[in-house]
């Protein structure tokens, strides 16, 4: 077809004619992300090779420094400490010496220590393989599991997550549901659907030794990651069972939870109606399901709001709606598609019988209390 025959071909202006500010301007947003592209990856080597850690609480440092604290070669580590000093992400000196500030030592350094600690995100990039994939999904209309998104992508989702799991949920989140702890602490079994790498489960099971957990993923590698952190808390009251959060009756052999946890992951999945019916028919009566979700309203403007609205989608198309559209009948929420409203939907189409929001004031997520 040629463009007499096709109107509405051919018909972008020529780029002489387009104002010449307004394309300085898009050309300069599009290589931001190129920038934020670079910097993700000298993130990652800052992060891998301990540079930030040792930065922590150094004082103001030369490269050479640096270099010697961190037996690392003093050209690279020069020229890495300036493309920080130019992405702004630490200071440098009139003298030439580098600082990371108690802010940057908050966001890139303190794993253990901070909750915003942010840096264990970074993961270096995603493997070629995967990005063929991801190719072919366009093409096939298929998605690929977490499994397939590969073993790097699953440790440093279970790293990402983990400063928030392991500093602020026993201590801020389950508090703010009404009788969890007390019946944490007295003795139930809570079960963990989409369980990914055990950091959320193994926390709490280390707090509430009266209870029993079960974490169940599909993802073999995020499994064994889980089994080898409950093995390293010396935890004797966690299991981790590789299946589907339909299969819950499955793994919980005897008795009725009490408590069922299902964080950032019913968006992720082909069938999260199936997975809410499922748990609706194991879940004790007076039992309770957390559900934690994306902050999302259904809304493109209102979620607009939110400036890493961009992130959330690229996650998306990247992960989340993959895994949803991994299966035939993948219904392929994505990782902004599961809003309250939605959610409220399915859970009372399974069964339950009350949808509670919690808004813990995190800024992408949102929480749901989910009763029979
Ligand atoms: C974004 S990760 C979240 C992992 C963990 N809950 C966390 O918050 O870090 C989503 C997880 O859902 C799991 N998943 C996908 N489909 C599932 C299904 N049908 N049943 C149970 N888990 C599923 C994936 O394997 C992955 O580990």
């Amino acid at each position: 077809m040629n463009a007499e025959s096709n109107p509405g071909a051919n018909q972008a202006p020529a780029v002489d004619a387009i104002d010449a500010k307004a394309l300085k301007l898009f050309a300069f947003k599009v290589w931001s992300y190129k920038m934020g592209e670079v910097v993700s990856l000298m993130i990652h080597l800052g992060d891998r090779l301990g540079l930030y850690r040792a930065l922590h609480d150094a004082g103001a440092v030369t490269g050479t420094e640096l270099a010697a604290r961190t037996g690392l070669d003093g050209r690279f580590v020069e020229e890495w400490l300036l493309s920080q000093a130019a992405a702004d992400l630490l200071t440098r000196h009139d003298d030439g010496r580098f600082e990371l500030d108690a802010l940057g030592a908050a966001i890139l350094a303190d794993e253990g220590g901070s909750v915003d600690f942010a840096a264990g995100a970074f993961a270096g990039g995603t493997h070629p393989d995967v990005v063929e994939a991801l190719v072919r999904s366009f093409e096939t209309g298929e998605g690929i599991t977490y499994e397939e998104q590969g073993a790097v992508a699953t440790a440093g989702l279970a790293r990402m997550n983990a400063p928030r799991f392991r500093q602020a949920l026993v201590s801020e989140v389950l508090p703010s549901f009404d009788g969890l702890t007390e019946r944490l602490a007295g003795g139930t079994t809570l079960v963990e659907i989409g369980c990914g790498a055990g950091v959320a489960l193994t926390t709490v099971a280390a707090a509430f030794p009266n209870s029993s957990f079960i974490g169940i993923d599909p993802s073999p590698t995020a499994v064994e990651l889980a089994r080898r952190q409950a093995r390293d808390d010396g935890l004797a009251n966690v299991t981790f069972i590789e299946g589907f959060a339909a299969d819950i009756a499955e793994a919980v052999a005897e008795g009725r939870p009490g408590v069922v946890l299902a964080f950032d992951c019913l968006h992720d999945m082909p069938r999260p109606d199936h997975a809410l019916t499922a748990i609706r028919a194991v879940l004790a009566d007076d039992g309770m399901l957390l559900v934690k979700e994306i902050r999302c309203t259904g809304d493109f403007d209102r979620d607009r709001r939110n400036p890493l609205l961009a992130l959330l989608y690229g996650y998306s198309v990247a992960s989340c709606l993959q895994s949803a559209l991994s299966e035939a009948d993948g219904l392929g929420l994505g990782t902004v598609g599961l809003h309250g409203d939605r959610l409220t939907e399915m859970a009372t189409a399974a069964g339950f019988g009350s949808v509670t929001q919690q808004d813990l004031g995190e800024p992408n997520n949102l929480y749901y209390d989910i009763r029979p």
